[in-house]
């Protein structure tokens, strides 16, 4: 059973510099989780606390059952795996990989084995004579992994493993490290600053932010619900719109007004939430750029969400085109399919989803409707 569970962590660097002031978070047995954030929002400081290559200056940290703040990282159970891989440049990569277990006198017949079966796993066994310099950065990762599977551990804690990479062999060894998990049937906590690493890996996802814990769900759930604005502009790429709006009631219908538009809140979001509280003040409208349609179809369809974007630039990406364009004084960017004939200095005329659309309060963030 390697369930991770991280109760009231708090951690000082220095007795003085707090990262972490109170983290509270469950990892299942065979989950694959990623923290994702901004760098220096606290990832590898949590991270090295799991490895226990860093003292945790407060609360209670438990592998299983068992608490380990003051277990030693040997007898933890876990492998890490770096960024910098850290393989000994003079020995081969089968003796990279079997250093751990020669360390440990394990009998040779056994080393060979798991190095063998390691090996085959990760397309490296015509590669075992080589020494690391005479790979590609690709090779010396799956090395890393190597290193750590040998050992067997039942929990695989990797600090932004693919970094290093360039971006065709980075989005390969998402795929591989996906598979590599499903196969080997460990808990894989992973920390990156990359959200397509996270959202196209994880079973479950930690937004975190300055040392705070802002949301832990699914990737669907994340990018459909996000809890706040930040993780709401963290999560997709290219990032969600915000609009300042105005929110308005008539009738029991509620508006968001801002430039020249004044757009119906589906039931949904009035339902979801007693709206009267922010009537007449200022909420942020979050719209995703695909959630913006040129189709003619669908404007048709929703004539009361259409707006007018004087396209500044349009950026061809292939199936879709970027268009973007201010509504006010507000930088947009618009996804729409690269069939809808729009170029730059035209206007589009877009129609917004708003029932994909998202609701914030202005002054905390916080999602008011998800
Ligand atoms: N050994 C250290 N001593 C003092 N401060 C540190 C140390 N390691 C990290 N920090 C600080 O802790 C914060 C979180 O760092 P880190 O966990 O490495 O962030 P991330 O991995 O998310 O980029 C940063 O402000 C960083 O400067
Ligand atoms: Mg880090």
């Amino acid at each position: 059973m390697a369930s991770i569970t991280l109760k009231n962590i708090k951690k000082t660097y220095d007795a003085k510099h707090t990262v972490i002031e109170n983290l509270n978070l469950e990892i299942k047995d065979k989950e694959f989780m990623i923290l994702v954030g901004p760098s220096g929002c606290g990832k590898s400081t949590t991270l090295r606390m799991i490895a226990g290559l860093e003292e945790i200056s407060g609360g209670e940290l438990l592998i299983g059952d068992r608490v380990v703040n003051d277990v030693a990282p040997k007898d933890r159970d876990i492998a890490m795996v770096f960024q910098s891989y850290a393989l000994y440049p003079h020995m081969s990569v089968y003796k990279n990989m079997a250093f751990a277990l020669k360390r440990k006198h394990e009998k040779q017949e056994e080393i060979d084995r798991k190095v063998h079966a390691a090996a085959k796993v990760l397309e490296l066994e015509e590669y075992l004579n080589r020494k690391p310099r005479a790979l590609s950065g690709g090779q010396r990762q799956r090395v890393a992994l190597g290193r750590a599977m040998v050992r067997q551990p039942s929990v695989f804690l990797l600090d932004e493993p693919l970094s290093n990479l360039d971006a065709k062999l980075r989005a390969e060894m998402r795929t591989q490290l996906k598979k590599l998990h499903q196969d080997l049937q460990t808990t894989f906590v992973y920390v990156t600053h990359d959200q397509t690493e996270a959202m196209t890996m994880a079973d479950r996802i930690v937004v975190m932010k300055d040392g705070v814990i802002q949301q832990v769900d699914t990737p669907q759930n994340l990018y459909n619900h996000p809890s706040n604005q930040f993780v709401a502009g963290f999560i997709g790429t290219p990032q969600m719109n915000f609009i300042d709006a105005k929110l308005a009631a008539e009738s029991g219908r509620y508006f968001v007004c801002f430039d020249a538009y004044r757009i119906p809140l589906p039931d949904r979001m009035v339902k979801a939430r007693d709206l009267a509280d922010y009537t007449g003040q200022t909420v942020v409208l979050g719209v995703r750029p695909e959630d913006f349609h040129g189709e003619a179809e669908y404007r048709l369809k929703t004539q009361r969400n259409l707006i007018h974007l004087p396209v500044d630039q349009a950026e061809m990406m292939g199936a879709e085109i970027y268009l973007y364009g201010e509504i006010g004084k507000t930088p947009v960017v618009a996804k729409i399919p690269s069939a809808e004939p729009v170029a730059a200095g035209d206007t589009a005329a877009l129609a917004l989803d708003m029932q994909a659309a998202h609701l914030f309060d202005k002054r905390t963030g916080d999602a008011i409707t998800d």
